[in-house]
């Protein structure tokens, strides 16, 4: 059992569904994101999990893109409920589009919040759980942070920027007794993926409609049992399982298989609009 888990995103979808299952373990939980009345009914939620009444939750309005913000928010933390053991980066965003067609906002967002935010909260728990010479971080990219995917060029290279944060960390971190654990889980129901459904390109809607979906406590079960199982890589699921081993291998299939998709999606679009002129 983890004694204080930080769980930055921990207001909705996966990183609310973790939360609510480590609350029903005993622990004490930090939640971090930025709406404070989101944060305020998720608490409400986790609080009804708990397991003794002496049990902290709390949250913690910060955006972690902002790297002071990260910083209070973690001492802040500490302060209220302890050193952390645990830490998760569930906080992010995603907005697929037509590269060209989207505003450059977009991808520095993006990155500030999925890769820096990550990197930030990661940077900030250190000098507290260093000295204990054990903990967990735990973060959370995407099966999109194993292959480029038609439609997602903001999210994808942020997400591949934190496998390369997790693989290249792991083992400096190891000597200080603490591990690390990084998720690439598929297409979950949570309140990211019905924003992206607004903005996905038609084609990558045709990409992702074969891989099937996951609800968002089934993914926290499986998050939670990679972690028990102290697991570096943590892969829902066979498709992401096989995703992660193979990629390098199967990226030529997989692009051919996006390509003709995209062409086929043309081809109808055409065809609908030559009938409708
Ligand atoms: N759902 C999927 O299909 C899927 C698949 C693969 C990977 N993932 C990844 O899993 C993680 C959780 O996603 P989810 O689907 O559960 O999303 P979600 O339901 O939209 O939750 C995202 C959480 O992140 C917080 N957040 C967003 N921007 C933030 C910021 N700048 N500072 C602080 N908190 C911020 C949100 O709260 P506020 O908006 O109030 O800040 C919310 O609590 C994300 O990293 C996502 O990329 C999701």
């Amino acid at each position: 059992m983890w004694k204080h888990a930080i769980i930055t995103g921990g207001s909705s979808g996966i990183g609310k569904e973790i939360a609510k299952l480590l609350a029903g373990e005993g622990s004490n939980i930090s939640i971090i994101a930025r709406n404070s009345q989101k944060l305020e009914v998720a608490k409400v939620e986790i609080t009804t999990h708990v397991v003794n009444l002496e049990q902290k939750i709390i949250t913690i309005s910060a955006d972690v893109a902002n790297r002071l913000e990260v910083e209070n928010a973690i001492y802040q933390a500490t302060k209220e409920v302890g050193i952390p053991d645990l830490l998760i980066t569930a906080a992010g965003i995603s907005y697929p589009g037509y590269f060209r067609e989207l505003p450059i906002e977009i991808f520095e967002q993006t990155m500030a919040i999925n890769y820096f935010g990550s990197l930030y909260s990661v940077r900030a728990v250190l000098p507290v759980m260093e000295p204990e010479k054990k903990g967990h971080i735990v973060m959370i990219s995407s099966g999109a942070g194993l292959i480029g995917i038609y439609g997602y060029t903001p999210y994808c290279p942020s997400k591949f920027a934190i496998r390369g944060l997790a693989e290249s960390l792991r083992g400096e971190l190891k000597l200080s007794g603490i591990s690390v654990s990084v998720v690439y889980p598929p297409d979950t129901d949570t309140p990211q993926l019905e924003e992206e459904n607004k903005t996905k390109p038609l084609e990558t809607n045709y990409i992702t409609a074969t891989s099937g979906l996951w609800s968002a406590v089934d993914m926290a079960r499986e998050i939670l049992r990679g972690m028990r199982k102290n697991s570096f890589v943590i892969t829902p699921g066979l498709e992401m399982t096989l995703l992660e081993k193979l990629h390098s291998l199967l990226a030529p299939i997989i692009q051919w298989y996006m390509d003709l998709i995209v062409m086929k999606t043309i081809k109808s679009e055409n065809t609908i609009k030559s009938e409708n002129s």
